[in-house]
């Protein structure tokens, strides 16, 4: 099938960035972006690049040179599907808040709606491809909404899951470790698996190239999220005896990654991973797991998330006690808000969770993020106290001891303490010794993304993750710094 209309439903992070590059690489085909958010289609159409609704670099550029030529934004879903030949799902698939499965399934109303909508408006025969991360064996369940279409229409349904980490995501999408097809082994399913290769091989090495059944492009996604993510917990669960023993995790995190069998990315030890997948990922594994009776598997995957909610506490303890116990009516200040640097995505942040407990403990927060808004921030603690239950009240309270600001100089002036919750790059640069002049003293730096080099002599006292407080010989030169 040689493609030429190609639609995408969902504008967001995943729909946005990866049909942007589709469009870049493959001029001949019109790629047709929609979503029911007329705001965030507004963003996408604007014309300063700058008010795109997602920050990630390189993004702008893309933009710039598909947009208008085979590249749209638009809320028109009906007219996009019919016109398509191939219909990318890119819509959110959040944990379940209610019912059956709630606080672990994913919720797939977003993904039956597309599906219904697609059904219904469809007039000839379309590829539907899962482009959203979704338990196994949800193509059966595409495909029976599908099949209520009443036009005789064929469709045929493909896993091709995405694997874009955000801030690198067109780095990630030009040059892929892989792509994933999953098809039905028919005559038809196999001809719907060419028309996608053919797309990916204008620029994707066709060894890179995978072709699976459905079931297993659907399980690799969860897969290679939670073993991702079971790094990071498994270099935060070492961070805590370093920090008991008098090793370093950023030397035994060297360590272990330079044997070959290991690798070294992904052990970086942090204040805990956030973002909107990995817990949302493995949680749904999680959920699975226990679905098919498989209670051992459940609870082996489930200790990633119940250590990743250990190190974002710890971390959080770490600065009240620094703090002599009590961080109540003190200023303390967040460095960071975004889940990791190079976004302004915020979802799932460990800055929200470590920043909830200080609000509690009474501080008088103040937060300093290059890219997250104050709206932004604001909302994230609101809905995380509105799930609580909390009162009005109570969130206007808290809502007014958590100040945002534009720079780091009046977000420091005058703190107790600064935790650095994101690695923004502009945090390693700061002259810390000039800060730390201006903070209360003595002053002192929770660095929970171990950015801030260790090596000279500080006039505040610096913690990092898994890094050891106790005294021996071979922390030293450490112990100058602390
Ligand atoms: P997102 O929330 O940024 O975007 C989803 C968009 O879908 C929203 O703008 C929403 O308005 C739109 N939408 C929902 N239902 C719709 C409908 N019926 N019609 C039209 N538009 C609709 O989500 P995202 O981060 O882009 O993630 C999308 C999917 O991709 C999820 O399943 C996620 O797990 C997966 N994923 C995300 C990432 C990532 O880095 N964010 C990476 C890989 C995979
Ligand atoms: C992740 C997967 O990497 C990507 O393949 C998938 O498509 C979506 O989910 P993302 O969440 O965007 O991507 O970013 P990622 O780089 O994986 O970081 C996730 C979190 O882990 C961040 O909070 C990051 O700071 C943290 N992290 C990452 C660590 O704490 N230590 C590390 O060594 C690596």
């Amino acid at each position: 099938m040689n493609v030429t209309n190609i639609c995408c439903i969902g504008a967001g992070y995943v729909g946005g960035p990866t049909m942007a590059v589709i469009a870049l690489k493959c001029p001949q085909i019109k790629v047709t972006v929609v979503d029911v958010n007329q705001q965030r289609i507004d963003a996408w159409n604007s014309a300063d690049l700058d008010q795109l609704p997602i920050y990630e670099p390189g993004l702008k550029e893309v933009v710039e040179e598909a947009r208008g030529r085979n590249l749209f934004f638009s809320t028109n879903v009906d007219k996009a599907i019919d016109e398509a030949q191939m219909i990318f799902m890119a819509v959110n698939t959040p944990t379940k808040s209610y019912g059956e499965g709630k606080g672990f399934a994913a919720d797939l109303t977003f993904v039956e709606k597309c599906a219904r909508q697609i059904a219904e408006v469809s007039n000839t025969d379309k590829i539907v491809i899962e482009k959203s991360t979704l338990p196994v064996r949800t193509a059966e369940k595409i495909k029976e909404v599908l099949s209520s279409n009443t036009k005789g229409v064929n469709f045929e349904v493909l896993s091709n899951p995405e694997f874009l980490a955000e801030g690198t995501a067109i780095q990630d999408l030009f040059k892929s470790d892989r792509v994933l097809v999953g098809g039905d082994n028919t005559e038809s399913g196999n001809a719907a698996v060419a028309a996608l290769v053919s797309i990916y091989s204008n620029w994707i090495p066709q060894e890179k190239i995978l072709t699976t059944n459905v079931w297993s492009s659907e399980l690799s996604k969860l897969a290679s999220n939670a073993m991702l993510a079971q790094r990071i917990s498994s270099i935060n669960s070492l961070s805590a005896l370093c920090e008991e023993t008098g090793a370093d995790i950023e030397e035994v995190s060297k360590a272990i990654g330079m044997d070959s069998r290991i690798g070294s990315k992904f052990l970086k030890a942090s204040v805990g991973f956030g973002g909107s997948c990995f817990q949302k990922d493995i949680l749904n594994l999680v959920y699975l797991c226990r679905h098919y009776g498989l209670d051992e598997v459940a609870e082996y995957w489930y200790q990633v998330i119940k250590i990743n909610n250990y190190q974002k506490n710890r971390f959080a303890k770490k600065i009240i006690t620094g703090l002599n116990g009590t961080v109540n009516q003190k200023k303390v200040t967040l460095l960071g808000w975004a889940f990791k640097k190079d976004t302004n995505d915020s979802r799932e942040s460990a800055a929200i969770y470590v920043a909830d407990i200080l609000l509690e403990e009474g501080a008088e927060l103040h937060i300093y993020d290059p890219m997250v808004k104050a709206t932004r921030i604001h909302q994230d603690l609101t809905t995380l106290w509105e799930a609580r239950n909390e009162s009005k009240d109570e969130i206007a309270y808290k809502l007014k001891r958590c100040i945002v600001h534009q720079n780091h100089t009046t977000a420091l002036d005058s703190s107790f303490a600064a935790a650095i919750v994101t690695e923004w790059d502009e945090f390693k640069s700061y002259d810390w010794n000039t800060i730390a002049d201006n903070m209360m003293q003595p002053a002192k730096v929770f660095d929970g993304r171990n950015i801030v080099k260790d090596t000279e002599e500080y006039k505040f006292k610096l913690k990092k993750v898994g890094s050891s407080n106790v005294k021996n010989s071979s922390n030293e030169r450490k112990e100058k710094a602390i």
